[in-house]
């Protein structure tokens, strides 16, 4: 046990050091490696048990009058936007009025056809990350912040292109979402979650009735690879207890998502051996001597040697995206600098965080933070502990599958921290039959990724050249992934002519 501690201790070090250039993106990290580690350690603080969907939340019983709530909710113009012609609309949802629990989200409708194209939720992981921080600012949404942290600019490949883009802060303590209760900050989980996202669903759409019957999809990245299963689970539970359809859930897409611990972690080493980031040596000495199963109980030197090893080797680089620049400046700037849509300047989480805690975009988006007594943080300083999660969610993806939901698994292939491998790694566990074998999915020519298709509905993508947060580093190639996930259609098999 008290060797196991120490392995966990060294993966904790190897997480948090990496980000030695300290930038706001590395709470992401302390949060994913405090949980891994109170997961492996067998902290009794965390059950890892199987996610069971939470008790049934009655319809009536939750869902509070929206009358009149959604034209108050508009959002006039972002200070600093440039002109759209879309709408966007930002506020709260009450989810439990007696403890003063209530979630923000920000809406972006579609640029073009808003009537009929689907709806689509982002979350982003963390836990205690913010969608409007990372999915909304950085990643799929419609503006960038720019250098001087209070003007915006065009992402041209956001996804309200394809679809109506919700972004939801949740749960309770993340950027501007809050509650009155503050044990509410201690006793967050997977499941707890579940359940308040089910219910901000519920009355987010009795807020906006027009999407009630719409096609609705869920999106999200890193630990959202609990979030978005657990509550498309909560979904078709209710449905079925319900016995109409409440939500009309269609699919759900995840990229390099956080779904079994054994896995992903042998596969985080296994990437780091693969692409020169360690030794040989120590990438087998991991290999044979490691084991990072659920049931492990302590670790042998060579283990703990071997990944000391590996921590010093990558310390010095960005883990989410090996190959990309460090913020070494996140200083503002008088004057924008020059952006470009083929590389997002890694100091945008400082520009984000300043134009986030302006006085004047928190009133024009209808955010409070004089309710939440801290500044809006990208990833929550204020959450603690966390009740629950599950070791595996890949139960759930089978499950799915019967139901004939739509899943799809994406991967930005340079992520050393959820990568490829890991991904592999856990989709091979469900020993599912091929339907359609690997190949290159094309872009005007380029290979944008690869992709294989599963008998039951499940594809497997990568984006090729893209880190953790896929829509920031290749903007193009993740909406044309997206695309062809709403239409359902198969990512072009180049091999088929
Ligand atoms: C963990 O969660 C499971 C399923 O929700 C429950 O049955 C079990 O009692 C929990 N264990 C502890 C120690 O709370
Ligand atoms: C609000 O939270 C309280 C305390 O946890 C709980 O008893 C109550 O059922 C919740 N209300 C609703 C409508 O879910
Ligand atoms: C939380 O408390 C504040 C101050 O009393 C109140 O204005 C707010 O409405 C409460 N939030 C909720 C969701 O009830
Ligand atoms: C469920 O609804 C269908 C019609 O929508 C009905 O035929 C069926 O009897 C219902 N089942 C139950 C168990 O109520
Ligand atoms: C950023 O600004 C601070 C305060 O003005 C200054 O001390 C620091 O040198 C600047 N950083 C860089 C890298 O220029």
């Amino acid at each position: 046990m008290e060797i196991n501690k120490t392995i966990l201790a060294l993966l904790l070090s190897l997480f948090v050091s990496t980000f030695v250039h300290e930038t706001y993106a590395n709470k992401q990290i302390h949060a994913l490696s405090r949980l891994y580690k109170a997961k492996l350690s067998k902290d009794p603080a965390v059950n890892t048990s199987h996610f069971e969907p939470p008790k049934h939340l009655h319809k009536d019983k939750v869902v509070l009058d929206q009358t009149g709530r959604k034209e108050n909710d508009k959002i006039k113009k972002l200070p600093g936007q440039p002109y759209v012609k879309f709408d966007q609309y930002g506020g709260y949802v009450t989810i439990n009025e007696s403890a003063g629990r209530a979630f923000y989200y920000y809406f972006v409708e579609a640029e073009k056809s808003k009537e009929s194209l689907p709806l689509l939720l982002w979350l982003n992981g963390g836990p205690g990350c913010s969608s409007l921080a990372y999915g909304a600012m950085q990643e799929l949404g419609p503006f960038r912040v720019h250098s001087d942290g209070k003007s915006l600019y065009r992402n041209k490949f956001a996804w309200n292109r394809a679809a109506n883009v919700l972004f939801l802060e949740s749960p309770a303590g993340v950027g501007f979402s809050y509650s009155n209760r503050s044990s509410d900050y201690k006793n967050g989980g997977d499941k707890s979650t579940a359940a308040d996202n089910y219910v901000f669903l519920l009355n987010w759409l009795e807020r906006f009735p027009e999407y009630k019957k719409r096609d609705f999809y869920l999106a999200g990245e890193s630990y959202a690879g609990h979030y978005v299963p657990q509550l498309a689970q909560t979904i078709i539970y209710h449905n079925l207890i319900a016995n109409k359809t409440l939500i009309n859930l269609k699919g759900i897409l995840i990229g390099n998502a956080v779904i079994n611990d054994e896995t992903d972690t042998m596969g985080m080493y296994d990437y780091f051996g693969s692409h020169a980031l360690i030794s040989d040596e120590t990438a087998s000495a991991i290999r044979k001597t490691c084991d990072f199963s659920p049931n492990a109980a302590t670790q042998p030197e060579t283990c703990i040697d071997a990944t000391n090893d590996a921590d010093y080797n990558i310390e010095a680089i960005d883990i989410y995206n090996i190959y990309a620049p460090l913020c070494f400046d996140g200083n503002l700037t008088t004057k924008p600098k020059k952006t470009s849509w083929q590389n997002i300047d890694p100091c945008s989480d400082y520009y984000t965080y300043a134009y986030m805690n302006r006085e004047d975009v928190q009133e024009a988006i209808h955010a409070n933070v004089t309710k939440l007594e801290h500044d809006w943080e990208p990833c929550s300083e204020v959450l603690k502990g966390w009740q629950d999660s599950a070791t595996t969610i890949i139960p759930l993806l089978k499950e799915f599958m019967k139901y004939k939901l739509r899943v799809w698994v994406f991967s930005g292939d340079t992520d050393a921290r959820v990568p490829i491998t890991s991904t592999k790694y856990s989709i091979n566990s469900m020993k599912l039959s091929i339907k359609t074998k690997w190949h290159p999915w094309l872009q005007q020519g380029e290979v944008a990724g690869y992709a294989q298709v599963y008998k039951g509905d499940l594809t497997l993508a990568t984006v090729r050249g893209a880190g953790h947060q896929v829509p920031s580093y290749q903007p193009k190639r993740a909406l044309s992934l997206v695309k062809h996930f709403l239409r359902g259609k198969p990512l072009l098999d180049s091999s088929k002519g």
